[in-house]
């Protein structure tokens, strides 16, 4: 048997670089042997995506794209389908836990400068994908066509309208219609089973790619490529299975578990999830009392209505989004690590951080004149942490790192 699969191996690898692969990737990857806690989010983040294509495409299945058989056809998954609320539930509520482990996955490049060189294209590749994620979210929000689904369009559609000379022209482009009909259903739909989810799963394989290339970063900023064995293996590196495989299979578990308990006891997520006005058909006629993006979207939308003018607001909402790609470029830090940088950094990725949990408490809220003057002096705060960081990043006195990584493999 043992002989039946070398030799059917070696026929593959003659053909296929199927064990050279495997190696590169996978039981000769050596990563640092200190990653903590905040490295789960990049394991987890892929299983929410084979989590959302999974059950995605098993809506497909049983949805009906257009505007007269949308709302039914959920109502028919949830009720008469076998565990049809089961999936749809984990699609619905997989949005928002792919969103909480990409944002901390995200906020860990920032904790160790993971974005500085050499791994700049990594983070650029992951701010693709955030867009992408971004896109995806919305055109799938107007597939269930509830009331939330059709005036949450009408809203962002309308911010498209706010670009000057083309913007009218595009929005009808967009929309394929002059209103949103089952027309904008359709090509919504098509974009969001097909197009983007391609242009996802391409960004994940570049991602990974990339990180691959330059290996990963660790929470003390150290090459480990700098101090290599007699073999030319990485000193502090362990190979990537079986350790990590099986310590990553511990976050995943645990993730899992509340990932369940989540879609068992609180699916609609208190209305963060998914919104009330949303388990009512789509009426254009009625317009929900306050319409709020969900809860992932928030940030931006406080900084959208932070600003007084429309278009100015739609500027700054996708500035404050754009900014994030030259991040690897703000940061002139001789350290990569939040564990060795001055007190200056710390301070303001602190405020970075509140700001945006702030913003995107306010951004969930109706609006009120007290909280449009907090949005703005939080809009102003988050772009102060990447406009002033070539300054602070440069002038503050930072510790020295060590050679080697501290701490060991748990
Ligand atoms: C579908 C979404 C994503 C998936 C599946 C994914 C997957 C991964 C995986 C598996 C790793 C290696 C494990 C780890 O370091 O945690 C990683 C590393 C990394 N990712 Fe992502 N990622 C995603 C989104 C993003 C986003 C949105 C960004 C930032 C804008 C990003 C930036 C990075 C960076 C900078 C690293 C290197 C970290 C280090 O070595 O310290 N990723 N990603």
């Amino acid at each position: 048997m043992n002989k039946l699969l070398t030799n059917l191996m070696g026929w593959v690898d003659a053909r296929f670089p199927a064990t050279e692969t495997y190696k590169y990737h996978m039981s000769e990857y050596y990563a640092p042997k200190n990653f903590n806690f905040w490295y789960f989010f990049g394991v987890l983040s892929m299983v929410v995506l084979v989590n959302q294509l999974l059950t995605g495409f098993w809506l497909t299945m049983m949805f009906s794209p257009t505007a007269e058989g949308a709302f039914d056809s959920i109502e028919y998954i949830m009720r008469d389908v076998e565990y049809g609320w089961l999936i749809r539930y984990m699609h619905s509520t997989g949005a928002s836990a792919f969103f909480v482990v990409v944002y901390l996955h995200m906020f860990r490049g920032l904790l160790y400068g993971s974005y500085k060189k050499p791994r700049e294209l990594v983070w650029i590749i992951g701010m693709g994908i955030y867009l992408c994620l971004m896109a995806e979210g919305f055109f799938g929000y107007l597939l269930p066509w509830g009331n939330m689904s059709y005036w949450g369009a009408q809203v962002i559609l309308n911010l498209v309208g706010a670009i000057p000379v083309v913007g009218d022209s595009l929005v009808t482009w967009v929309r394929g219609d002059f209103l949103i009909s089952g027309a904008t259903l359709n090509r919504f739909f098509a974009i969001h089973v097909a197009v983007i989810p391609l242009v996802l799963c391409g960004l994940v394989f570049i991602h990974l790619v990339a990180l691959h290339h330059v290996g990963s970063n660790n929470p003390d900023g150290v090459e480990i490529k700098k101090n290599k064995d007699a073999n030319g293996k990485p000193l502090d590196g362990i190979p990537f299975h079986p350790y990590y495989t099986v310590h990553d299979l511990v976050g995943i578990v645990v993730f899992l578990a509340v990932f369940a308990t989540v879609i068992f006891f609180f699916p609609d997520g208190g209305g963060y999830f998914l919104e009330k006005p949303n388990f009512e058909p789509a009426n254009p006629l009625k317009t929900p009392a306050h319409i709020a993006p969900v809860w992932y979207y928030t940030p931006f939308y406080a900084i959208l209505r932070a600003v007084p003018s429309k278009l100015g607001g739609v500027i700054a909402m996708g500035g404050a989004i754009a900014i994030l790609f030259v991040l690897p470029w703000l940061d002139r830090s001789p350290v990569k690590s939040i564990r060795y940088k001055g007190w200056m950094s710390k301070v303001w990725l602190g405020i970075f951080a509140i700001s945006f949990v702030g913003l995107g408490y306010l951004g969930a809220v109706p609006a009120d004149s007290v909280k449009t003057i907090i949005s703005r002096v939080l809009t102003i705060l988050y772009f102060l942490f990447f406009l002033l960081m070539p300054f602070y990043t440069s002038i503050e006195t930072c510790k020295r790192p060590p050679a080697r990584v501290t701490g060991g493999a748990h």
